[in-house]
């Protein structure tokens, strides 16, 4: 409540310096400027009073809906935003364009638009430029609801989609995008599936725009430099999510009786905020990289975060050749690489006496880095792209049994 008090002050505060401003430019006479004054502060009183009455109004449609820059992570913030820098730090509404320029506006014919039906997890990520992010070029991104008309693409997030769906009729050129990162475990299926998407977009290599959670990339001479953080803890687990019946929970109780594993997250009671959450994971010599659901190509920023904080991940997902053809066989421990996890658990308690058999899990760091997908952005982009090179037509008939079957 607070702090929306303080957004909507802010938000006055911000309109009196427009109003000052114009006051400057054309000086009106003394009773206009009475009438500007009384009206503002009417409107004023009544914007304070509305908030005060009810402090979860939408009434300034910030587009940071439910997430606060110092709130400690929900677990929806860490799913979107871990991937991003590690923050779940929401830029100011103002600050967040709606739509991105458009890029060629003497040749509007070959831009692409996509638009952005619906905020993923109810959080708008920042559109940027695909041409400099990407280098794809010719991309106008929006969320802009009335573009529907011209936008070539529409990306519908599975996660948050209802029967809020474009009026038709629907433009013969215009394909819609079915948008999911979760595996079929951890997202029901719902009736809007069939017969209505023309393409897909997903972690899963069979996708028409497949985007994994993150991927290793050249390092720059500088990054090549690399030197393992700082050590005081042996294993790690950050968890929210805790089921009995997730494969990773019955592995962490048998593996918890013989090994100390510190943990984290809402479960443990122990939850980690943002800015927390880099130290914590790169000062463990081994982070439990365990996914919720065992399903091919589905490795998350589980993964690819301690990735990049160089911290070994211990992995439970699918086979380890899956994640081979991603990342590097020395730079992970699989579970399955021991027959119970009484001996994982003795293997790690030998490597943290052996400095140098250690240091092997980093060999790559001197070629590459783990780069986090920018959740949204990485998406649309790539969505641009595909539609740029694949005009004809498309359509996906049995959504559910080609994801779920
Ligand atoms: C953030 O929240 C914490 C606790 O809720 C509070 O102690 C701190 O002062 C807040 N920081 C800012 C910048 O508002
Ligand atoms: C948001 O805006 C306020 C005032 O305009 C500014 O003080 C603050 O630093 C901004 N925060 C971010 C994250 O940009
Ligand atoms: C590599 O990093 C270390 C410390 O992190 C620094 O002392 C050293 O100068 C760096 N070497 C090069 C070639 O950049
Ligand atoms: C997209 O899919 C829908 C539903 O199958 C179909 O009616 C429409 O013609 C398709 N549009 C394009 C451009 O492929």
């Amino acid at each position: 409540m607070v702090t929306l008090h303080r957004d909507a002050l802010d938000f006055l505060h911000r309109v009196m310096n427009k109003i000052t401003v114009m006051d400057k430019l054309t000086p009106p006479s003394k009773s206009t400027q009475k009438l500007i004054l009384v009206t503002f502060m009417l409107i004023s009183f009544v914007c304070i009073f509305y908030v005060y009455y009810n402090p979860n109004t939408t009434f300034f449609k910030y587009p940071t809906v439910g997430i606060h820059a110092n709130s400690s992570c929900s677990e929806t913030c860490l799913h979107v935003l871990k991937m991003q820098n590690y923050e779940c730090i929401m830029k100011n509404a103002s600050d967040n364009p709606l739509t991105t320029p458009a890029p060629n506006p003497a040749k509007e014919d070959q831009d692409i638009i996509v638009l952005i039906w619906m905020a993923p997890f109810g959080v708008r990520f920042d559109l940027k430029d695909c041409g400099s992010e990407y280098n794809i070029h010719g991309c106008q991104l929006t969320y802009d609801r009335s573009m529907i008309q011209q936008a070539h693409g529409v990306m519908f997030h599975h996660r948050d989609m209802s029967a809020d769906f474009p009026q038709p009729p629907r433009p013969a050129f215009q394909k819609w995008i079915w948008w999911n990162m979760e595996s079929p475990s951890h997202c029901n299926q719902n009736d809007f599936l069939n017969d209505r998407f023309n393409v897909t977009s997903s972690y899963n290599r069979n996708s028409d725009i497949p985007v994994p959670y993150g991927r290793l990339v050249d390092a720059t001479d500088e990054q090549k430099n690399f030197t393992i953080p700082k050590k005081d803890k042996l294993v790690c687990w950050i968890v929210s999510n805790f089921q009995e019946h997730h494969k990773r929970t019955h592995f962490y109780y048998e593996f918890a009786k013989h090994i100390n594993v510190e943990t984290y997250g809402g479960h443990f009671n122990n939850r980690i905020n943002s800015e927390d959450y880099g130290n914590v994971v790169s000062s463990c010599k081994f982070y439990l990289s365990f996914e919720n659901s065992i399903h091919r190509d589905y490795f998350t920023e589980k993964l690819f975060n301690p990735l990049a904080l160089g911290t070994v991940p211990v992995v439970i997902g699918p086979p380890r050749y899956n994640y081979e053809e991603f990342i590097p066989r020395d730079a992970f421990i699989h579970v399955d690489d021991f027959p119970s996890p009484k001996e994982l658990a003795d293997h790690l308690i030998s490597l943290d006496q052996n400095e140098e058999q250690y240091k092997q899990f980093f060999n790559w760091r001197k070629l590459y880095v783990s780069k986090s997908t920018s959740f949204g952005l990485e998406h649309s982009c790539k969505i641009c792209d595909y539609l740029k090179r694949n005009k004809h037509y498309i359509a996906v008939t049995d959504l559910k049994g080609w994801f779920w079957g």
